[in-house]
């Protein structure tokens, strides 16, 4: 499996087995044992997605070496301090079943949780606080953000000691965020990509179905060569063993300038959510 490399030298596989909406118990643990088999290294998960147990139990019985995956998880949105952020992050670890992680992000950075309690800005300076101390003790090896605009990663930056390795926001055709990307690219931040497929709706498509047929790719491989194109880690979800080892197929693909710009302009297919406004 090919690999980006983080600011902190860390490497990191170039496509990441998305698990949201995969269901805790046996539907979590036979997708990420189907894609650990299938050659996936990189698995995402969130404490809000409720499957890390199982995803530890399919991580645990795939007769992998700890070391050789790659394991992110994200704090959610309830946790608003330093003592109930590391805590959090310690009860991810006992429920994975690991000793340390390899990526652990902040979730959301304006939630409903702390948005009339506290500004966002301390809220997250202290969440991020609790990342470094675990960065530091080793308990994980590459810290970051998700859904961070960049007033959201200016402020953070003003009191972060390590800066953020990650940001993993909607990346899709359709949704290139520009701005966002040029300006976490100028950071060294690599950008992970999310709902490659725009959490399915770029399969109803009838623009890209026309230029993934020109291009003589499926519609899943062109937005995976969009993605990989741009300098992206896409994160693609499936529990179908076919769609699984299909977008694990990246290492030959790709695409024309021509169809990358049709594609930045791309409407229909669903995009990033303003993270100041979400109602959770
Ligand atoms: N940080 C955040 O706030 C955030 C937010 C959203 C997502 N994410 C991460 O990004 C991951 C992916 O995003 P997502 O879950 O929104 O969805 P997605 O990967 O954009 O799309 C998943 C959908 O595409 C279908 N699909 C997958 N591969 C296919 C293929 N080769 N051919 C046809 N259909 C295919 C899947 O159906 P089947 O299952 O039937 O294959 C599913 O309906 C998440 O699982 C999560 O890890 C993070």
């Amino acid at each position: 499996m090919e690999v980006y490399t983080l600011a902190n030298g860390l490497t990191i596989p170039k496509i990441g087995f998305g698990t949201w909406q995969i269901p805790e118990g046996e539907l979590a643990f036979q997708s990420v044992s189907y894609a650990l088999g299938a050659g996936y290294r990189h698995i995402d998960t969130a404490q809000i997605y409720g499957n890390e147990a199982s995803v530890g139990r399919a991580i645990a019985q795939s007769g992998l070496e700890r070391k050789d995956i790659f394991l992110t998880t994200k704090i959610w949105n309830d946790k608003i301090g330093f003592e109930d952020s590391r805590a959090s992050v310690i009860e991810s670890m006992e429920k994975l079943g690991v000793d340390y992680l390899d990526l652990v992000l902040i979730h959301w950075p304006n939630p409903v949780a702390s948005r009339d309690r506290l500004p966002w800005q301390e809220r997250n300076a202290a969440v991020y606080r609790a990342l470094e101390s675990l960065y530091r003790e080793g308990k994980v090896k590459a810290i970051g953000v998700s859904n961070f605009m960049i007033h959201h990663l200016e402020a953070l930056m003003e009191t972060a000691e390590i800066r953020p390795h990650v940001n993993q926001i909607m990346l899709a055709p359709g949704t290139p965020q520009k701005n966002l990307v040029t300006y976490c690219q100028s950071k060294d931040i690599l950008l992970e990509a999310y709902s490659p497929f725009g959490t399915g709706t770029l399969f109803e498509n009838e623009e890209a179905g026309r230029l993934a047929r020109e291009a003589g790719l499926t519609l899943a491989q062109l937005a995976l060569a969009w993605s990989l194109d741009k300098g992206f880690l896409p994160l693609p979800k499936s529990t179908s063993p076919e769609n699984i080892q299909a977008n694990l197929a990246i290492e030959s693909l790709s695409i024309s300038s021509q169809a990358v710009e049709v594609l930045d302009q791309l409407q229909g297919v669903k995009g990033q959510m303003d993270p100041d406004q979400v109602d959770f």
